[in-house]
């Protein structure tokens, strides 16, 4: 299910999970992510800024990809859609919020930590679901492991990964998008450390092409 999503996310190979404190920050760090060559984003909606942060960044980079994170009920999934996000991500998986969802056709990506929660999105049709938190539950290991017993899926691995673990997710099929803040740190966007964003992303984007396009 969401295939065509899945596939745009898995084009990626990284999404910038973002804690944004201020919509005022919204575009200029649209602008970072897209000179970095991401033009995605994951504002998850840990602070009072993400509604409407996704709606400026929506408007000003309409090439982007923007989904909300960090949604745990479903009248923020109605904001988070109603302000311009086109994918849900959740660090739980609500059985309420996975099929109010997918009634609506809005791609979900619920967070599974378990074989038991991992068969909830099998039974709906999910293909791709958020795999959290990934390096504390035992990384690419556990992911394989999950994979060895239930087929047909593929993760998103989130939670502790970094530049120098991203290469053990990309380098399995079983991964099709690994998210982090690592590259977009709320610090650095307080600070307005733009620069460092957008080479932080092109170093991720480097790692990306080097694991999927090698002969380049
Ligand atoms: C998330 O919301 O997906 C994670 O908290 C991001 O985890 P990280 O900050 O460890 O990258």
């Amino acid at each position: 299910m969401f295939e065509s999503m899945n596939e745009r996310l898995t084009s990626y190979g990284v999404i910038p999970v973002v804690v944004l404190n201020k919509a005022s920050s919204a575009v200029p760090l649209g602008r970072a992510l897209i000179a970095g060559g991401l033009n995605l984003a994951e504002v998850t909606f840990r602070t009072e800024a993400a509604e409407e942060s996704i709606r400026l960044m929506s408007r000003a980079f309409p090439e982007m990809l923007i989904g909300a994170g960090t949604v745990l009920t479903i009248e923020q999934v109605d904001r988070a859609v109603a302000a311009g996000a086109k994918f849900i991500v959740s660090p739980a998986f609500d059985p309420e919020l996975v099929d109010y969802c997918i009634k609506k056709e809005i791609p979900v990506y619920p967070g599974v930590a378990t074989p038991t929660e991992a068969l909830m999105g099998i039974k709906r049709g999910l293909t791709l679901m958020k795999f959290f938190p990934a390096e504390q539950l035992g990384g690419i290991k556990a992911i394989k492991a999950i994979c060895a017993a239930l087929k047909g899926i593929r993760f998103m691995p989130t939670g502790g990964v970094n530049k120098d673990n991203l290469r053990s997710y990309l380098e399995s099929p079983l991964v099709a998008v690994a998210g982090g803040s690592w590259m977009v740190k709320s610090a650095m966007i307080d600070a307005g450390e733009f620069d460092r964003i957008t080479a932080l992303c092109k170093e991720a984007v480097g790692i990306v092409d080097e694991i999927r396009c090698p002969e380049h």
